[in-house]
C-alpha cells in the first residue's frame, strides 16, 4: 500500500485503508447493488466534479437507493479525502452500496443504510497534447455481451471485467463493443469516438453505453470551442474500421488515441491531428465542469 494514499472514507469517517471494514452482508458485496463514480484531480482541483455528482444521484434515484447529500457536501468529503492523501494526481473512487441487510434476499430491505465508502489513488498526470508523447492504444473488438441497463454506473462489472479481459488476453489495451446489428456501443471502460473527413462522431446516449462525463465535456468543448462538425449517431464497425481516427474516452484516460484494431491500422496508424487538436481543447477548458 502506498503511503501516500491510505485514508479513505466510510460512513461518515476518515481512517487508515486497513481498519476501513465492512459487512459480508452488504448487498455491494453479495449482489453488486451499488453505484459508484470516479473522480480525478490533479493537485486538488476536480475534473467535472458536478456532473459526476448529477450522475450518480441519478444512479441511485434509478435503482432506489435513499441518500440524501448536498453537492457541498460531496464536495467537503472529496476535499477531505484529497487534502490527506497529499494531492498530487488523484483519482477518487466512490461507491455507494444499497447496505447491509441482515439476511440475503433479493428484494430492496425497506430500513437499510446505503454504505459510503471512498478512496483516493494515484493517476497518471493529465494527458499532454502532443502526438509524439502520447500512449498509442491497441484495441480489438467483440459483440457486447453486457445487459441491456448500461446508462447505469453499477458496481456489477463483471460483464466490463470479463469483456476488459478479453481485451488483455489478445495482448491489446482496451476492446470495442458492438451491438447484434453490428454497431458500435461503447468500449470495456470508456466510451468511444471516431473521426472521419474532419468530423467527429459517438454513438447517442440509451441504455447501451455509459453517459461518461468525459464524452459529455468533449462533446461541449468541442461544440462551443471549434467548428469541428460533431454528431451523436450509431456508428458501424465497418465505420469504425473505415475511420480517419479512432479515439477512447474516460476520467482516468481523458483523450486516447487508438491507432489499431484487430490488427489493422486505424488510418495511416499513426495519432492523428484531429486528435491533438481536441485534447489541447479539452485539457484548457477540463476544469471549468
Ligand atoms: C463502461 C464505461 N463507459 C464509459 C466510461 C467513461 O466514463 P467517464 O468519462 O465518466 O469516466 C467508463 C468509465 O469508467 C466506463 O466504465
Amino acid at each position: 500500500m502506498d503511503m501516500n494514499t491510505n485514508t479513505v472514507y466510510l460512513n461518515g469517517e476518515f481512517m487508515p485503508m486497513e481498519q476501513a471494514k465492512i459487512s459480508p452482508l452488504d448487498r455491494g458485496f453479495l449482489f453488486g447493488d451499488g453505484i459508484y463514480e470516479v473522480v480525478p484531480s490533479y493537485d486538488g482541483k476536480l475534473v467535472g466534479f458536478a456532473l459526476h455528482m448529477e450522475r450518480m444521484q441519478k444512479g441511485l434515484d434509478t435503482i432506489g437507493i435513499k441518500l440524501s447529500k448536498t453537492l457541498d457536501e460531496w464536495r467537503e468529503l472529496f476535499d477531505t479525502l484529497i487534502s490527506e492523501n497529499g494531492s498530487g494526481n488523484l483519482g477518487v473512487y466512490l461507491h455507494v452500496s444499497r447496505g447491509a441487510d441482515t439476511k440475503r434476499f433479493h428484494a430492496y430491505p425497506d430500513d437499510v443504510t446505503p454504505t459510503v465508502f471512498a478512496f483516493a489513488f494515484e493517476i497518471a498526470a493529465a494527458t499532454v497534447a502532443d502526438k509524439k508523447f502520447v500512449k498509442k492504444f491497441k484495441v480489438t473488438s467483440t459483440e457486447d455481451l453486457r445487459w441491456k441497463r448500461c446508462q447505469i454506473k453499477s458496481t456489477s462489472l463483471l460483464g466490463n471485467v470479463m469483456h476488459f479481459q478479453q481485451g488483455i488476453d489478445a495482448g491489446v489495451n482496451e476492446i470495442l463493443l458492438h451491438n447484434s446489428d453490428g454497431h458500435l456501443t461503447e468500449a470495456a471502460a470508456c466510451n468511444v469516438f471516431i473521426v472521419k473527413d474532419g468530423k467527429v462522431f459517438t454513438p447517442p446516449l440509451d441504455n447501451q453505453i455509459l453517459a461518461g462525463v468525459t464524452r459529455n465535456m468533449l462533446l461541449d468543448i468541442l461544440r462551443n470551442h471549434s467548428d469541428i462538425e460533431v454528431q451523436e449517431d450509431s456508428i458501424s464497425m465497418d465505420q469504425v474500421r473505415q475511420a480517419d481516427e479512432v479515439w477512447l474516452t474516460s476520467s482516468s484516460k481523458e483523450i486516447a488515441p487508438v491507432v489499431e484494431l484487430d490488427g489493422e491500422p486505424i488510418g495511416d496508424g499513426e495519432v492523428g491531428a484531429v486528435w491533438e487538436f481536441a485534447q489541447r481543447l479539452f485539457s484548457a477548458n477540463k476544469f471549468f465542469y
